[in-house]
């Protein structure tokens, strides 16, 4: 399961850009810590399976799900870009 994620997300980024960080990636991972050790509030997302972290996101941009911070935050990307950060998290990639 998580090498046929990992693929997937490979699969999505253009040929030879597969290590980029997509944009608004690095606005996320000061929130949700790579650090599986740290007891935070913010739930982790690294690692998570993307359809779950996508359809989260999605959720959050309609407003159909409540939140403090992540509806404003999602609202400021468009689908596709939340699908690109979902598949980016999914991977593990958070540093
Ligand atoms: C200001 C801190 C903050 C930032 C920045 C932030 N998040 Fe969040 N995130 C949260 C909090 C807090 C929650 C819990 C829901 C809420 O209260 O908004 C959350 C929840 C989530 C969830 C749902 C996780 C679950 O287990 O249900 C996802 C997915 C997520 N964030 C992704 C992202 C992405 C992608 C970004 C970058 C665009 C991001 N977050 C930026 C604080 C943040």
């Amino acid at each position: 399961m998580r090498a046929a994620v990992l693929a997937m997300a490979l699969a999505l980024a253009p040929a030879g850009a597969n290590a980029a960080e997509p944009p608004g990636a690095s606005a996320c991972s000061g929130c949700h810590t790579a650090s599986r050790a740290l007891d935070s509030a913010v739930p982790p997302i690294a690692g998570r399976p993307r359809d779950e972290l996508a359809a989260a996101l999605r959720a959050f941009r309609a407003n159909e799900r409540p939140s403090t911070v992540m509806g404003r935050l999602a609202r400021g990307f468009d689908l596709a870009e939340l699908d690109v950060l979902a598949a980016w998290f999914a991977a593990d990639r958070l540093r």
